[in-house]
């Protein structure tokens, strides 16, 4: 069967990776979570105390910066390594969300990122879920992904998942932070989150994970018969 890319964008808090995982799985693919990669660069600033809105001193540390991601035998997922440590666990704090939308902004740290995602996709089967594959990252990506619910939904998914892994949180902040994020993700000026005509839509606020996924492999089949 024919090898292709599946870009999985959409607001936040969605369910992408969730998707993105199962397709991976079921058929052999890569999975690479970009997000994880701008959370990744967000706690490496707030670790060294430099200020995400400052955006030459962001632009200055890009270099001492190493970001791999390598496979999690336990949990069976991937992990994303930030100078040699696993940071899979920090990155997904409140502290790490609050910023990242800030961090994603510098044109400086998309170029760096957007050049390590491509090359990581460069031989095909890979399914990658962020903000800008489907515009920016893969523009000839094969089959793309639309993702979204509604603002309520998210945020109790989100909260549900934080609190089941040990963090503490409250729904209210959860809401915040994924509206205040989808505001400055789809408003920025260097690839902003946006739904052009080669996206198939999927609205899975009232879908089960399984729905989702046989939607999603319905799709597949018919992009590469
Ligand atoms: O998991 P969730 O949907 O909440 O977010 P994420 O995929 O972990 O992404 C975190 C943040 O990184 C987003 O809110 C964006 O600001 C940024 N991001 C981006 O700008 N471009 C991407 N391709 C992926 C993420």
């Amino acid at each position: 069967m024919k090898r292709i890319i599946i870009a999985i964008d959409g607001h936040s808090s969605c369910g992408k990776g969730t998707l993105a995982r199962q397709l991976a799985l079921a058929l052999g693919y890569k999975f690479i979570d970009s997000g994880a990669m701008y959370r990744a660069i967000t706690l490496h600033l707030l670790n060294t105390g430099i200020n995400p809105d400052d955006e030459q001193a962001v632009a200055s540390v890009l270099p001492d910066i190493i970001i791999d991601f390598s496979a999690n035998i336990e949990t069976g997922r991937s992990d994303i390594w930030l100078n040699h440590k696993n940071v899979e666990k920090q990155i997904r704090t409140l502290k790490v969300a609050d910023s990242v939308s800030q961090v994603a902004r510098i044109s400086a740290v998309r170029r760096y990122l957007v050049a390590l995602q491509q090359k990581m996709g460069e031989e095909k089967g890979v399914v990658m879920d962020g903000r800008d594959i489907g515009t920016v990252v893969f523009p000839s990506a094969e089959l793309k992904i639309f993702m979204t619910a509604s603002p309520e939904v998210r945020a109790m998914r989100r909260f549900k998942e934080l609190s089941d892994s040990g963090v503490v949180t409250s729904y209210d902040d959860v809401f915040a932070n994924l509206k205040q994020r989808d505001l400055i993700d789809s408003n920025r000026k260097d690839s902003p989150l946006t739904m052009t005509g080669d996206y198939k839509l999927l609205d899975n606020s009232t879908i089960s994970k399984q729905e989702q996924f046989e939607i999603a492999m319905n799709w597949v089949a018919e992009t590469v018969r």
